[in-house]
């Protein structure tokens, strides 16, 4: 199967790695030549590394399955197209338009964007069935995880299609409802949000949270410094992408303090200054807090995590494998949220998030009614 690539960038170039390592002739079209001069160069570099390590057996081989193009024609005689081009619909729907004049009726096309509608993509379409979201982390070679999107109008049988072809890529694809943020960027919200939240109460310092959810959460960075390395212009977008895009939900409301940082341009680590001074070297994390305080900061972040994926199989969303497949693969938590809600006790999650919405009184607390039912029935999400 040969397979073009739109858009040479960060995302494009990683994902055509990821289809020439698994043995496809791949045809890279980028429309700015700079772009892709720069992925030749990233590629050939990447390839020779892999080699260097005795990951690949001949990266000169591999780099041979690469045709780096300027023109949209030439990708004509592909069976899967994967576009990454800028986060723009008008712009996308365009190359989607002009695509489907040269290629086969039977080629696939596809759309790895992280934050528009696939069903509003598909519609830009004459063949709207054969469209699909193919969702890749950032970096795509080394990330496993990859959300397979439906749209309205997909073909019966092409997720499954698709998700096979990902197996045979060696990735861990999961099926998701196309709603915004699909799984990841939605569920992982109130990692950022809700620690952000803690902060700008004034109940703990940036320093303490990170602290706490690295040494007793077990993740493997806080929010602050993860934010910081994701680059505020991304992470802030996002959330409020998603915020607008449910209706103004309380859930996924964003915070000032970050808003803030983008309008200064503390874009984080890129910038060398973001919720943390990068100047002086590496944020230095301690906490003074008690330990009894440092598991509150934990469990009210996880709560709320957790009250988002169970809101997310109540809406199916994704399978309850699929949401824990998602959250260890494409964000390393340390454990899937509904294995850690059935660890827990979900009658205990449950507890705590009445707590909050009581303190608040504010809809963002509001449980599920999955994890309602599950928390008064002490059921558990997976078989022990
Ligand atoms: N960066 C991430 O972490 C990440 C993760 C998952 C998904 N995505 C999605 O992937 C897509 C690309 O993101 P990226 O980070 O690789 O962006 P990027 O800016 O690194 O690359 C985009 C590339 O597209 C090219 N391009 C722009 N308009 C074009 C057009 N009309 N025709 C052809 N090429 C065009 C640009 O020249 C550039 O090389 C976006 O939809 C984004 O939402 C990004």
């Amino acid at each position: 199967m040969k397979i073009g690539i739109i858009g040479s960038g960060a995302m494009g170039n990683g994902i055509a790695q990821v289809a020439t390592t698994a043995g496809h002739n791949v045809v890279v079209y980028d429309n700015n030549a700079q772009a892709l001069e720069r992925a030749k160069a990233v590629t050939e570099k990447n390839l020779n590394k892999l080699q260097d390590k005795g990951k690949i057996a001949d990266a000169a081989a591999v780099l041979a399955q690469y045709n780096y193009v300027g023109t949209l024609t030439e990708l004509k005689d592909c069976q899967l197209v994967i576009e990454a081009i800028v986060e723009n619909i008008d712009i996308k729907k365009a190359v989607f338009k002009e695509l489907e004049s040269y290629v086969s009726e039977q080629c696939i096309i596809a759309s790895n964007t992280s934050s528009l509608s696939i069903t509003s993509l598909a519609a830009a379409l004459q063949k709207p069935e054969r469209f699909i979201g193919i969702h890749f982390f950032n970096p795509a070679p080394l990330m496993a995880l990859v959300e397979v999107i439906p749209a309205i109008q997909t073909r019966e049988g092409l997720a499954d299609e698709i998700k096979s072809l990902m197996q045979a890529w060696k990735k861990v694809p999961v099926l998701a409802k196309d709603t915004p943020g699909f799984i990841v960027n939605r569920v992982a919200r109130p990692f950022y949000g809700e620690a952000i939240k803690i902060m700008e109460e004034g109940l703990a310092t940036k320093e303490d949270i990170d602290y706490a959810l690295t040494k007793i959460g077990g993740f493997k960075m806080g929010p602050f410094t993860l934010t910081d390395y994701i680059g505020h212009d991304v992470n802030y977008v996002v959330t409020e992408t998603v915020f607008r895009s449910f209706f103004y939900d309380p859930r996924y409301r964003p915070s000032f303090a970050q808003k803030r940082l983008l309008e200064a341009g503390w874009l984080g680590r890129k910038s060398g200054r973001g919720f943390y001074d990068y100047s002086q070297g590496e944020p230095q994390l301690q906490s003074q807090l008690s330990e009894a305080e440092q598991k509150q900061i934990v469990e009210r972040i996880l709560f709320m995590l957790i009250n988002e994926a169970a809101e997310a199989l109540y809406l199916n969303i994704a399978s309850a494998e699929d949401l824990d497949l998602a959250m260890t693969k494409g964000v390393n938590y340390p454990k899937g949220l509904l294995a850690w809600c059935d660890e827990l006790g979900a009658d205990y999650v449950l507890a705590g998030m009445d707590t909050l919405y009581h303190t608040y009184h504010d809809d963002r607390y509001r449980a599920s009614a999955l994890l309602r039912k599950f928390g008064t029935e002490k059921k558990r999400f997976f078989a022990k």
